[in-house]
């Protein structure tokens, strides 16, 4: 545990316990209102399913998964998606950066992003791609750490409550 009161780590193979404190990480984030590819309310069956499916691509390291631990548990993730087009070996995606509310503005987030990136570097990566909410508390993040804004697409997503909401798509050369 560092001195801010959480630790990070990287899973390379998720059990039963992890993939419940996943879920309530997921859940925790919709019922705040995030655009995280669900809809509200998103119930345990759904979310728990999510992380299983992202269990067995950990499991094939297809995808790298980064959390963030406190007192009470995980508190944050992010995941790196590895496996990509044979012409584009040099990529990654990051996904579902996601952080419990308890657990907001005490740099979990930056946190998670520095080790995504580490990571990637490990995996040879050199470009990160990723998309987010227009104007919203992560694409401030992203921006911060200097990801690189290629353009806004309007009505690309629903609020989990609906509503339509426009999607930034950024880069960040490593
Ligand atoms: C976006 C998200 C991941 C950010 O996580 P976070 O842990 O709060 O991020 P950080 O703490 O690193 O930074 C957030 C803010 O806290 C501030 N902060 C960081 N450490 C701080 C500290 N010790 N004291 C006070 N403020 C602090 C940062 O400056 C930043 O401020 P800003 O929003 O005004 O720019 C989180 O809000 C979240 O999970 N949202 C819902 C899910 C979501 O939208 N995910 C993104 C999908 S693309």
């Amino acid at each position: 545990m560092t001195a801010a009161g959480y630790r990070l780590r990287r899973l390379e193979a998720l059990d039963d316990a992890q993939i419940e404190q996943l879920a309530d990480v997921l859940i925790d984030c919709v019922d705040g209102g995030a655009s995280v590819s669900f809809m509200h309310p998103l119930s345990r069956d759904r979310a728990l399913r999510f992380w299983r499916r992202v269990a067995e691509g950990v499991a094939l390291r297809e995808r790298a998964l980064l959390v963030a631990e406190d007192a009470l548990g995980f508190c944050g993730t992010v995941q790196l998606l590895l496996e990509q087009p044979e012409n584009q070996p040099h990529r990654a995606d990051l996904a579902k950066m996601l952080v419990r509310r308890r657990a907001r503005r005490q740099g979990v987030g930056a946190a998670l992003m520095q080790a995504a990136e580490s990571a990637a570097r490990e995996h040879g990566k050199t470009l990160l791609v990723l998309d987010a909410v227009t104007d919203g508390d992560a694409a401030r993040l992203y921006e911060r750490l200097g990801w690189v804004r290629v353009g806004a697409i309007p009505d690309y997503a629903l609020f989990p409550t609906g509503g339509f909401c426009s999607t930034t798509v950024y880069y960040r050369r490593l």
